[in-house]
């Protein structure tokens, strides 16, 4: 299956290595696919062109098909991520065109060197007058989990703050609670209305974590429901086991004993079915400590899952130095940052990720953004979609969150939700950025006047079509 988007205004976020990637040696542009011929491909002027030219060698390697959304097979290296003032620089090409096959970017340029080539495809899209970016890439959600609790967003409204609600056996374990009475298959279908509608609003690679079980059935229960959307959505999903999200009722005043239960039986199961990729754990105050975060992530090792922390949310936690010293993957939230965290992070190889959907819902601080970014850092964003602080995966509204308050220019914004949020799930080979090889997810907006528009016009649906695994799985 070969698809051809052609007269893209401007095609963002493109490898730099690779900007003219059809004269790639191993990249044919030639005529000798299955599919059909495509529609005659014109020039910036509207002139019918030959297409006859530009073949440059056979695709001696083909991509492996992505259906299943696992990483293509790169042909080039890429960035895995971008930093400091590098942020700011978001590359791209003008008037550009993109081709994919069978799951995989296998060429892109601008527009003017497809002439003279015979390009063939099942289908072509005219992209005039619209951007092409990579799909979003949303390291941190929670978006497995049953029913809702807007009744939490009304107490907070009359004045509860979130930890009171927690305490109150809101929270997190109200979440637990409804968990525990649905069934598998039904917690399946409600987190397949999520997952469809993040794939809409443009998000083609996610994170999803459990943590609403906490109990071992529980926990295996929404680890199997992660697996399933994995098999049945052509969204690229990772797994994490948070089951030290918060210490279940069953366990009020033991929270050692609930760490010896994660520790000696939960990461056990998960590690032995192979459900997980990575281990969390909700370090922070009034939460889990830094020493019992430890522990966690040890047990979790053994098991090859590599730490992803939800650190200083709430507090100056040590979590972000936790994370470090463990080569975490990221550690998440860092609302509460000061220079000594800067520090920790600076030279480690976890990214700082944001979730400014966070603190908007629950109204709480933002993490210094613009610090971190000025210290050289860089930091990837992500919704946290989940029931009780961030009830939206809407990475578009995360960009403008992230511009609007966190003052990161669009630019620095678009590279943290794609390349730099897919580094934070440990994927930035194969997505997060336009490069051969790369898996074919992608998204086209609507014709909006500049990339600047799209976080700016903050409530718009500027999502005109997403395509994962070189299919258009949305059309606006
Ligand atoms: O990332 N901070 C901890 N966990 C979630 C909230 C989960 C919930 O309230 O259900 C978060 O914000
Ligand atoms: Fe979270």
């Amino acid at each position: 299956m070969r698809l051809l988007i052609k007269n893209i205004k401007e095609l963002f976020q493109v490898e730099e290595t690779a900007g003219s990637s059809y004269k790639h040696p191993d990249v044919s542009l030639g005529g000798d696919s299955a599919g059909t011929k495509a529609d005659t491909i014109t020039d910036a002027n509207d002139q019918a062109v030959s297409l006859g030219d530009l073949k440059t060698g056979t695709i001696e390697t083909p991509v492996q098909s992505a259906s299943s959304g696992e990483p293509c097979a790169g042909t080039e290296q890429f960035r895995d991520k971008v930093c400091g003032k590098d942020m700011a620089n978001l590359p791209s090409i003008k008037d550009a065109f993109l081709l994919m096959e069978d799951g995989c970017i296998v060429a892109y340029g601008p527009m003017c060197d497809l002439s003279g080539t015979d390009v063939q495809a099942d289908e072509v899209i005219d992209a005039t007058g619209k951007y092409v970016l990579p799909a979003f890439c949303d390291s941190h959600t929670h978006l497995v989990y049953a029913g809702s609790r807007e009744q939490e967003f009304v107490d907070k409204i009359k004045g509860l703050s979130y930890e009171e609600i927690a305490r109150r056996g809101g929270g997190i374990l109200n979440s637990a609670l409804r968990l525990h009475e649905t069934s598998e298959d039904e917690l399946y279908d409600q987190a397949l209305v999520r997952a469809n509608e993040i794939i809409g609003m443009g998000t083609g690679a996610v994170e999803i974590k459990s943590g609403y079980g906490l109990n071992t059935g529980d926990e295996l229960k929404m680890l199997r429901v992660i697996r399933r959307l994995k098999e049945t959505t052509p969204l690229t999903i990772r797994a994490t086991f948070l089951g030290a999200h918060a210490v279940p009722a069953a366990y009020k005043g033991r929270q050692s004993e609930y760490v010896d239960l994660i520790v000696n039986e939960m990461i056990p199961a998960v590690g032995q079915e192979g459900l997980a990729e990575f281990v969390d754990c909700f370090c922070d105050k009034g939460f889990f400590t830094c020493a019992e975060t430890e522990r966690i992530l040890e047990a979790g090792a053994r098991y090859g899952l590599r730490p992803k922390i939800h650190a200083n949310e709430l507090a100056l936690s040590g979590g972000i130095q936790v994370g470090v010293k463990h080569n975490a993957l990221s550690v998440d939230h860092l609302e509460f940052t000061e220079d000594a965290e800067i520090e920790a992070l600076k030279g480690s190889v976890t990214m700082p990720t944001l979730l400014p959907g966070a603190a908007f819902f629950l109204g709480m601080k933002y993490p210094p953004a613009r610090k971190m970014i000025d210290s050289g850092l860089p930091v990837a964003l992500a919704s946290d979609y989940n029931p009780g602080s961030s009830p939206s995966g809407n990475m578009k509204f995360i960009l403008s969150l992230a511009t609007i308050i966190m003052k990161l220019t669009p630019e620095e914004a678009v590279n943290a939700a794609t390349l730099n949020s897919a580094y934070a799930m440990g994927i930035s080979d194969s997505h997060g950025s336009i490069g051969t090889g790369k898996r074919a997810n992608v998204l086209i907006t609507k014709e909006i006047p500049s990339l600047w528009y799209l976080p700016y016009a903050y409530t718009s649906n500027l999502i005109d079509s997403v395509i994962l695994g070189g299919k258009v799985v949305s059309r606006g």
